[in-house]
């Protein structure tokens, strides 16, 4: 039996933020360079994203460079984002064909202006698509995004906008990279590394955190049905008693 058909279909996560790691790896398995893992990969990109459409799914967020990879060897980085343009110009009419709508976070002032071209136009493209909506993480760093909130709330502050009173957890959560994007409430990370590693810190305050040994060129639609599985089978208590979530029917306890 699939793990999909274990599902219970009320419960499924409207948002799960995914860390694809382990392509380096798995290509050195195979005695082959790093691209060649991230190559693979893209077939596991595609798997998930039709996998998180088939359950209902609303969000999806993949990490899918960060600001410390851009220190990696020119020659990857290159190799890395020549994939991502390709990947994006081929899967463009399927994506639309399936009413996903793209996003993206990250730092864009780095990114090249061919990179850039690219994925805006696909983002204008599906902007009214009402299925799942695709978040691209791209030269994406949480301290980097908190960074920019701060600085984007105490400009407010200076220019007599708002008051330091009014910096409340909404607000800093609206200034975010995010902001409208409900908080995941299941984190992925692949490859049998446990680490966040500097991703979506803020939103991930009450998210479950789901770590498989798979590297990600190997993690297919099955080991996504199955963290959404595992996820099902976890107790949410948001720092609440047993008891109080029991009750959540009841307002006088
Ligand atoms: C981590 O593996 C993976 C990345 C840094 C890139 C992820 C990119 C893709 C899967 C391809 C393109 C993406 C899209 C959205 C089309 P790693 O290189 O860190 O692996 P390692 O830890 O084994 O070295």
């Amino acid at each position: 039996m699939s793990s999909k058909d274990k599902l219970d279909k009320k419960n499924i996560p409207s948002h799960v933020a995914v860390i694809m790691d382990g392509n380096g790896r798995w290509a050195k398995e195979r005695g082959k360079k790093r691209i060649f893992g991230h190559k693979n990969g893209v077939q596991s990109v595609r798997d998930v994203v039709e996998a998180a459409g088939e359950i209902g799914i609303s969000y999806l967020t993949l990490y899918a460079f960060s600001t410390e990879n851009w220190n990696r060897p020119k020659t990857e980085v290159e190799s890395l984002m020549g994939l991502l343009i390709n990947s994006i110009k081929k899967e463009a009419a399927k994506l639309f064909k399936n009413n996903v709508r793209l996003l993206i976070i990250g730092d864009f002032t780095r990114l090249s202006s061919k990179v850039k071209e690219n994925l805006f136009s696909l983002r204008e493209k599906t902007k009214n698509n009402t299925g799942l909506t695709v978040v691209l993480a791209l030269s994406y760093s949480s301290r980097w995004e908190i960074t920019e909130a701060v600085r984007l709330i105490t400009e407010k502050v200076e220019e007599g906008e708002i008051k330091s009173s009014d910096v409340t957890e909404e607000l800093i959560g609206n200034s975010l990279a995010t902001s409208g994007i409900p908080d995941p409430e299941l984190l992925i990370r692949t490859s049998g590394e446990q680490r966040i590693s500097n991703y979506l810190l803020w939103q991930i305050a009450y998210s479950e955190l789901y770590f498989t040994e798979t590297f990600w060129p190997d993690f297919r639609k099955e080991n996504f049905f199955k963290a959404i599985y595992s996820y099902q089978q976890r107790h949410r208590r948001f720092g609440k008693t047993e008891e109080q979530i029991e009750n959540k029917f009841d307002i006088s306890k």
